[in-house]
């Protein structure tokens, strides 16, 4: 197909000892983990089931809920818990068939593990047999580089940083609903480089900042010098490329107005006496 050209210059590498599974093809790009010692579910088990329920459950969403879900199946001890999250530039539609087709791959690429996390083009999808919501995680992971490379990488290097910087500080101070950043910076030879940060807006600041620091650090390693590269964790994203990626971020609702003060004398609706 159309892409394969990409793929050629797209490699991918795995940073940590959790196991990785890698798909083939740039505009489809899946890829699931897992940790070793979690445990593994049997066939026709309750927790295969349960599994099975997350999966329809994210395959036919109704709502938006911009873009992030909290999701569980079934009762302990087989209880699944699932958490999806998709970029903060995708609309529903594209979130939604987003979800349902990364969810049903990673059963498929993955199978047989109690807790797994796959990434594809703009969503992610985790489930585990324990609470995961609001807990930083930094396994399984993985990076995914373009083998193209900058021309001034030191330059590059530094404009990469800065503007990284920069989003994984707007990302980090978003609010429960988001916490997505992406921007363009200029680096050496007035190139424009494009970068998206996000974490799982179940982090809080001090998580989320502390997935993201986690990250860039990843992206000295793998990412360096390269016009390109992904940086993939179960609670933070992080990717630059040398072409606008992004798509403008979806609006989120305006804050609700901050509560008045209680108090006999300030409330509006205090009926006098
Ligand atoms: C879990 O399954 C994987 C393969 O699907 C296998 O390699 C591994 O040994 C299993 N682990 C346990 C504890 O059974
Ligand atoms: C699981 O259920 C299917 C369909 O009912 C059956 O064919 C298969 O043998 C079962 N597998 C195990 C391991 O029980
Ligand atoms: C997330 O889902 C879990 C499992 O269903 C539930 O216990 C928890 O209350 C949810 N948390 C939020 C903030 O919705
Ligand atoms: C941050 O993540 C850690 C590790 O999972 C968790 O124990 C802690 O509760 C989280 N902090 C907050 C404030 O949610
Ligand atoms: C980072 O933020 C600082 C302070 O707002 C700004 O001056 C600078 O231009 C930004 N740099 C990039 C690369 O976004
Ligand atoms: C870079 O981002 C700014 C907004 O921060 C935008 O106005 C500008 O068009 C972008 N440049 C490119 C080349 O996309």
């Amino acid at each position: 197909m159309g892409c394969s050209g990409l793929f050629l210059f797209y490699w991918s590498v795995i940073v940590s000892l959790a196991a990785i599974a890698f798909a083939d093809d740039y505009d489809n790009y899946f890829e699931c983990g897992f940790v070793e010692d979690r445990g593994n579910y049997t066939a026709n088990s309750s927790y295969q089931a349960n599994l099975n329920r997350i999966v329809s459950q994210l395959s036919s969403l109704t709502e938006f809920n911009y873009g992030f879900f909290n999701l569980s199946a079934g009762e302990s001890p087989d209880e699944v818990k699932a958490i999806a999250l998709c970029t903060g530039d995708r609309t529903q539609d594209e979130c939604n068939s987003c979800l349902h087709r990364t969810a049903t791959e990673l059963i498929q690429r993955c199978p047989w593990h109690k807790e797994a996390t796959a990434w594809s083009e703009f969503c992610l999808v985790r489930y585990a047999n324990r609470d995961i919501f609001g807990q930083l995680e930094s396994e399984p992971r993985t990076c995914a580089f373009n083998t193209r490379k900058a021309s001034n990488p030191v330059q590059f290097n530094d404009g990469l940083s800065e503007l990284l910087n920069n989003l994984s500080n707007i990302a980090a101070a978003g609010g429960p609903l988001r916490k997505y950043a992406a921007g363009n910076a200029t680096a050496g030879n007035l190139q424009t480089i494009y970068a998206a940060v996000q974490c799982t807006p179940d982090m809080d600041k001090q998580n989320c900042t502390h997935c993201l620091d986690d990250g860039k650090a990843e992206f000295l390693n793998c990412c360096y010098g390269r016009i390109g590269c992904r940086v993939l964790r179960p609670t933070c994203i992080l990717r630059f490329e040398s072409n606008p990626f992004y798509h403008t971020a979806v609006p989120l609702p305006s804050l609700p107005p901050s509560p008045t003060p209680p108090g006999p004398t300030t409330s509006p609706t205090s009926i006098g006496g």
